[in-house]
């Protein structure tokens, strides 16, 4: 069985997109630790409630790359072999990255490369786009830059407002996370450069 380790600062949601389709059987793994460094995180508590070992590492006062070296730590006692970044607001070091390579995968809530970093639905809103959405990618050592594994795409009302705008978006991340989680899993694609060339069954 495929074990998952998520990543996240914050709420959870897509943390609960992920147990909730690895409880349907539909993410081909099973989620085996979730690691947080907010120790109030919403996330975390999701992970106790269900059921998944739940860590919170302080990362304050630590230079980024040994922090790093003890998440990836923590994620190799668990055995994980894919980490999911579900809203964890930290950029990843270079030694976390050639930990896992191509084995880590992060939801950003926009259409890459279209604003990528914080507070992507204000960024495309306040730009005027008409059409915006979810993005799955590998990560590498840049910002949201990494190949895309996934994408769907979330019209922009005129009556939106970054708030309104990001709760169609988050919909859409918790469709899209499991399945992109899922075809990584199943390892039915190849990379072409940039692209991620999905092989069809
Ligand atoms: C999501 O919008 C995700 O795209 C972004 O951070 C947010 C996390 O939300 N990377 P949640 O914690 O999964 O509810």
């Amino acid at each position: 069985m495929n074990k998952l380790g998520v990543l996240l600062s914050g709420r959870g949601s897509n943390l609960q997109a992920l147990v909730d389709a690895a409880r349907r059987g539909e993410l081909g793994g099973e989620i085996a630790v979730v690691v947080s460094n907010v120790e109030g995180a919403l996330g975390l508590e999701r992970a106790r409630q269900a059921g998944i070992p739940a860590v919170f590492r302080d990362h304050r006062g630590k230079p980024r790359e040994s922090y790093d070296t003890e998440i990836v730590e923590i994620l190799r006692a668990h055995h994980v072999d894919l980490v999911c970044l579900a809203g964890f607001t930290r950029l990843l070091s270079p030694v976390f990255v050639r930990a896992f390579p191509g084995r880590i995968v992060n939801i950003h809530p926009a259409l890459l490369p279209a604003f990528a970093g914080l507070d992507a639905q204000r960024q495309a809103l306040e730009h005027g786009v008409k059409v915006s959405g979810a993005t799955v990618h590998l990560v590498d050592e840049g910002l949201d830059s990494g190949p895309i594994l996934a994408q769907e795409a979330v019209g922009v009302l005129s009556s939106d407002t970054p708030e309104s705008l990001a709760a169609r978006i988050l919909e859409a991340e918790h469709r899209l996370y499991p399945r992109a989680v899922h075809l990584l899993l199943e390892g039915r694609f190849r990379i072409e450069g940039r692209r991620v060339i999905v092989e069809e069954e």
